[in-house]
């Protein structure tokens, strides 16, 4: 079976080097020997090895479009039956993603996060009001903050609660249907509609159970119209980027659950009304090399925290109410 493997024509050089190749000069030094000697006994001819040599080549062609056509059936799989079967799998569960953009997915999916930001920060840097050029090496620290004071003299301090907010949306058509993100927390409310449908006493819990919400206010009308009670906050750089949607927490009790915010930008927030606490803690990975903490913050002060890479949770002391502007900065 192995007499082909000897090369006296020219055309069998190839095939004699990739065996060389493999096998190892010794080895088919041997095979040349027996080869020979099978010629000189006459056991082959000459056509009897060019024929055995042109089935091998066959065989090894056959074997080379074989790989061919595994490796542009993956490609052909990748590139057209994964897109064709996502879709067919959307349409008939009847959602836009297959993966639902949720904070488990979130989560599951977010890079490893460098520890160096928490190591050494047992607690926020409390600072009294200060002005923008104070606050500059502050700016785009990852190091939670408070300025105490900061929004104490904005208008929306006295004159933004539930009741004025509720108007305002009842006053400007459609924007009760034009908000773009909706968070209910652990409350009952699962739409804007319905915190604004509630009765008098639960909206300032006399009766009935703690509810908390937070909305993205994105209606140009409402926005512009809120933005009259407060500016950007002043000690911030005066080239950050700002977003052209504000946050607006309210609530009771319960606040945000421990998460990471999936934001471009750092956060700030205005605490409007009632004190809320706030407990920050590293990410799992680097908790051999950071520490979590509480802290809080009262009517007036503006907290900064990078919140995409401080988990975070928030309660409200019960029987306050809790009211925040929040946005970004960067
Ligand atoms: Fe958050």
């Amino acid at each position: 079976m192995f007499l082909f493997i000897r090369s006296p024509m020219g055309s069998l050089g190839n095939n004699m080097r990739a065996v060389r190749d493999r096998l190892g000069d010794e080895f088919v030094a041997k095979l040349d020997e027996l080869h020979l000697n099978a010629l000189r006994t006459g056991l082959v001819s000459r056509a009897d090895l060019q024929e055995a040599y042109r089935k091998a080549r066959d065989m090894d062609t056959n074997s080379n479009r074989l790989s061919l056509l595994w490796l542009l059936g993956i490609i052909f799989f990748i590139l057209v039956a994964t897109p064709v079967f996502y879709e067919t799998i959307s349409f008939l569960l009847g959602v836009r993603c297959f993966l639902p953009n949720n904070n488990l997915v979130l989560e599951a999916t977010r890079p490893i996060i460098d520890c160096a930001f928490c190591k050494s920060v047992s607690a926020p840097l409390i600072l009294n009001n200060l002005t923008r050029e104070q606050f500059s090496s502050y700016a785009y620290s990852s190091l939670p903050i408070i300025v105490k004071k900061a929004v104490a003299h904005w208008p929306a301090q006295h004159s933004l609660n539930y009741s004025y907010i509720k108007e305002l949306y009842n006053r400007v058509p459609g924007s009760l249907d034009a908000v773009c993100q909706f968070q209910h927390f652990s409350s009952d409310l699962k739409t804007l509609r319905d915190v604004f449908k509630m009765s008098p006493k639960r909206a300032d819990m006399s009766e009935g159970a703690p509810w908390f919400v937070g909305w993205s206010v994105c209606q140009p009308t409402v926005l512009a119209e809120l933005r009259k009670l407060y500016p950007r906050p002043h000690f911030l750089p005066v080239d950050a980027e700002m977003p052209n949607t504000d946050f607006i927490l309210m609530g009771y009790e319960q606040g945000a659950v421990m998460h990471l915010d999936y934001i471009p930008r750092l956060m700030w927030q205005a605490q409007l009304q009632g004190n809320k606490s706030w407990f920050l803690s590293p990410a799992p990975e680097c908790d051999h090399q950071c520490q979590s903490f509480f802290f809080y913050v009262e009517p007036g002060d503006a907290v900064l925290v990078d919140t995409r890479i401080w988990y975070h949770a928030n309660t409200i002391p019960r029987g306050q109410f809790s009211l925040t502007i929040q946005s970004e900065y960067g």
